[in-house]
C-alpha cells in the first residue's frame, strides 16, 4: 500500500465516529454477523485480512465465537488501535494481531478455515494474485467471506465519488461485479456466490449525511474544523449520491477453496 493510501489518524477518528467503535466500513457487528449468516465459526480459525482497527475482529470472537482470529493489516497506527481494543473487550488470548506489507501474507498455507475480508480489495490493483493468497492460506474447503465496493455502472455518480478520492491523493481502484467475479476465479477460488446489500448501504449513507449535519456536527467540526467538515461531508454526500444514482454498489460475497487439493498447489 503507498504511503499516501495510509489511513489519516484524524480521518480514522472521524469514521470511527460513524461506523462505531472498531469500524471502518458499515454496519458494525450487525453487518458482520450477516456477512457470516448461517456459518458456525466455534472451531473455526479466522484470518481478518485488513483488519483496521479490530471491530471485525472481536465481533468475531465475542458475537460469532470464533475460536480464533487473526487480525492482519498493513498499518500499524490501525493495528496499535485494535491491539487497544482486542486488550479492552478481553479477547486477546484468542486473538493475534499482524503487521505486514501488501503482497504474499506472512501465513503458513492452508492455516484458515475462513477469511474475512472487508473493504480492502478496493485497495488492490492485482486483484487475482490477492485472491490467489487468500485460497493459499485457506484450508482444503475453507471459504472466502466478506463485502465491497463495486462499480453499478460508470456513470456521472461513480465518475464524481472516484474523482473526488483520487483528488485527495487516495489510491482506490473499484472494479465492477464481473471483473471481481474473475479475479476471484483467477485465485483458484471456486462457487463465487453474491448478495446485494446496495439498498442498506444506500439508506445507511443517506443517514450518515444526515447525523453529520446534526448529532455529530459540533464534534465533526471541533475535530475537524470548518473546512475540513466541509471536505468530510462532501465525502459523505458524493459516496451517498455515488450509490443512490447507481453507480456504487456494496456486495457481501462467499467463494471456497475446493475440497480436492494436489499437494503441490496448496
Ligand atoms: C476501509 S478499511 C476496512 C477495515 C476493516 N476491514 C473494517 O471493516 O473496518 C481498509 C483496511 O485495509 C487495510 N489494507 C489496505 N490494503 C491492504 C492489504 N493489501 N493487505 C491488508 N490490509 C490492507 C488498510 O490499512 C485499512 O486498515
Amino acid at each position: 500500500m503507498s504511503s499516501e493510501n495510509r489511513y489519516d489518524r484524524r480521518n480514522v477518528d472521524n469514521m470511527e465516529m460513524l461506523y462505531g467503535r472498531g469500524f471502518l466500513s458499515g454496519g458494525g457487528p450487525d453487518e458482520v454477523a450477516l456477512i457470516f449468516d448461517g456459518i458456525d465459526l466455534s472451531d473455526a480459525e479466522v484470518l481478518d485480512l485488513g483488519c483496521g482497527l479490530g471491530g471485525a475482529t472481536v465481533a468475531l470472537l465475542t458475537r460469532l465465537e470464533a475460536k480464533h482470529v487473526t487480525g492482519f493489516d498493513v498499518d500499524a497506527g490501525n493495528l496499535m488501535r485494535a491491539e487497544e481494543l482486542v486488550a479492552e473487550t478481553g479477547m486477546r488470548s484468542r486473538a493475534t494481531l499482524v503487521e505486514g506489507t501488501a503482497g504474499p501474507l506472512p501465513f503458513e498455507a492452508q492455516s484458515f478455515d475462513y477469511v474475512y475480508v472487508n473493504a480492502v480489495s478496493c485497495h488492490v490493483e492485482a486483484l487475482a494474485d490477492f485472491f490467489a493468497e487468500i485460497r493459499r492460506v485457506l484450508r482444503p474447503g475453507g471459504v472466502l467471506v466478506g463485502s465491497e465496493w463495486l462499480v453499478r455502472e460508470d456513470n456521472a455518480a461513480f465518475r464524481g465519488w472516484d474523482d473526488l478520492l483520487r483528488e485527495r491523493g487516495l489510491s482506490f481502484h473499484f472494479v465492477d461485479t464481473a471483473t471481481f467475479v474473475a479475479a476471484v476465479e483467477a485465485g483458484g477460488l471456486v462457487d463465487v456466490s453474491l448478495v446485494d446489500r446496495t439498498a442498506a448501504f444506500t439508506e445507511f449513507s443517506r443517514v450518515l449525511l444526515e447525523r453529520t449535519d446534526t448529532e455529530l456536527h459540533d464534534a465533526l467540526v471541533d475535530s475537524l474544523g470548518d473546512d475540513g467538515f466541509d471536505a468530510f461531508r462532501k465525502w459523505c454526500e458524493v459516496r451517498y449520491v455515488a450509490l443512490s444514482d447507481g453507480g456504487l454498489l456494496q456486495s457481501h460475497f462467499r467463494a471456497s477453496k475446493p475440497n480436492q487439493e494436489h499437494a503441490s498447489s496448496t
